[in-house]
């Protein structure tokens, strides 16, 4: 079992510190919209649906922490606490998604509510946001599951399989995206064995992928990410998955630094490459993957490890977080309504429709 990610609770929110993994099971609390995006900025919690459902909880307590007192003082705190979740991290569309869903609901719930608030109409209003929040997390978790079913019967038996950064349960509040595909095809008793490529320089796929696989059951080896062509060459791998930050309109698709590597290689040996995310992931007002913004981190994360410097003092370095892998290099996109197979433009329209 993978420990919860978030607990929302009146005293605030909990948050599983994913800084500690795998070494340590542990907890902080946001106890306001500020800790909660500082959260996600500082890396305790990540994976594009996961940042989103904690937007939402972020939101909700924040208004409840500020008890807006009436419709305008409510409009005036609602879109300054959106904006600041939004600015916590730039690529992964579901924190923008999640933010403007509440505040959407806040504004609606203003109109309807002109004027001061009395202590009933605040409670309705809190009630109200909780219930917004929970539904988002809600609708994550049934995704996780829908996008599961669905990938996990594009897999052969015996499927050697490859990911790429975290995608499992410790970046949603389900059970993954590329992860969940992964675990349920291991359900079904098709996995042979699964690849986690480490993911630097943040480490994800060895601090937190193969913990994840190793917890499930799921036969599984880790191996650093330069390891990748020589793995599919020798290892029969014959599938690779990954999840996405940020789907454009024609399906060029953000995702961890180094899964547009994966995509090229995939191609050559010809095997499938595919993308499991759920449809607020696809950013239709991206026209391409040009438009996607792509977070640069410190570069001390490149150029150090757990702290330890590994590069002369003083270096350059870059920190790009996220690339951008063509549609033509993706076999298809499994999203909780189904499979897209070709990745155009027209299929996700109709895909969305
Ligand atoms: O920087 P991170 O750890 O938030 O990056 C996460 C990823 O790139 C995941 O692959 C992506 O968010 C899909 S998560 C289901």
């Amino acid at each position: 079992m993978i420990p919860p990610r978030l607990k929302f609770t009146k005293k605030g929110l909990q948050v599983l510190d994913q800084r500690s993994l795998p070494d340590r099971i542990e907890y902080i609390t946001a106890r306001s919209a500020a800790e909660t995006a500082a959260a996600i900025k500082d890396m305790a919690l990540r994976g594009a649906p996961l940042i989103g459902c904690a937007a939402a909880f972020g939101f909700a307590m924040e208004m409840r922490r500020l008890k807006p007192a009436s419709s305008l003082e409510l409009k005036k705190t609602s879109v300054r606490t959106a904006n600041l979740l939004k600015a916590a991290r730039p690529t992964a569309v579901a924190l923008f998604y999640a933010a403007d869903r509440m505040l959407a609901k806040t504004l609606a719930f203003a109109e309807a509510n002109p004027g001061g608030f009395s202590p009933a109409t605040a409670a309705k209003l809190t009630a109200l946001l909780d219930r917004e929040a929970r539904l988002v997390t809600a609708e994550d978790e049934a995704a996780c599951l829908a996008m599961g079913r669905h990938g996990a019967r594009l897999l052969p038996k015996g499927c050697v399989i490859m990911t790429h950064c975290n995608a499992g349960a410790l970046a949603t509040m389900g059970i993954g995206t590329a992860g969940g595909v992964i675990t349920a095809a291991h359900k079904l008793g098709k996995i042979k064995r699964a690849y986690s490529c480490e993911t630097r320089p943040y480490l994800q796929g060895a601090r937190l992928t193969i913990w994840e696989l190793m917890r499930e059951g799921v036969p599984s080896e880790l191996i650093t990410d330069n390891m990748a062509a020589h793995i599919i060459k020798t290892c029969g791998v014959n599938a690779i998955v990954v999840g996405a930050d940020r789907i454009a309109a024609n399906g060029d698709t953000a995702n961890k630094v180094g899964t547009y590597g994966l995509a090229v290689i995939a191609r050559h040996h010809k095997i499938p490459f595919y993308v499991a995310a759920p449809t607020p992931t696809i950013d239709l007002a991206a026209y391409s993957g040009d438009s996607i913004v792509i977070e640069e981190r410190s570069i001390k994360e490149v150029t150090c490890i757990k702290g330890v410097s590994i590069a002369p003092r003083g270096v350059k370095a870059r920190h790009p977080a996220f690339d951008v892998t063509p549609a033509g290099l993706i076999t298809a996109l499994i999203t909780e309504r189904g499979v897209i197979t070709p990745v155009t433009r027209s299929a996700i329209k109709k895909h969305l429709a």
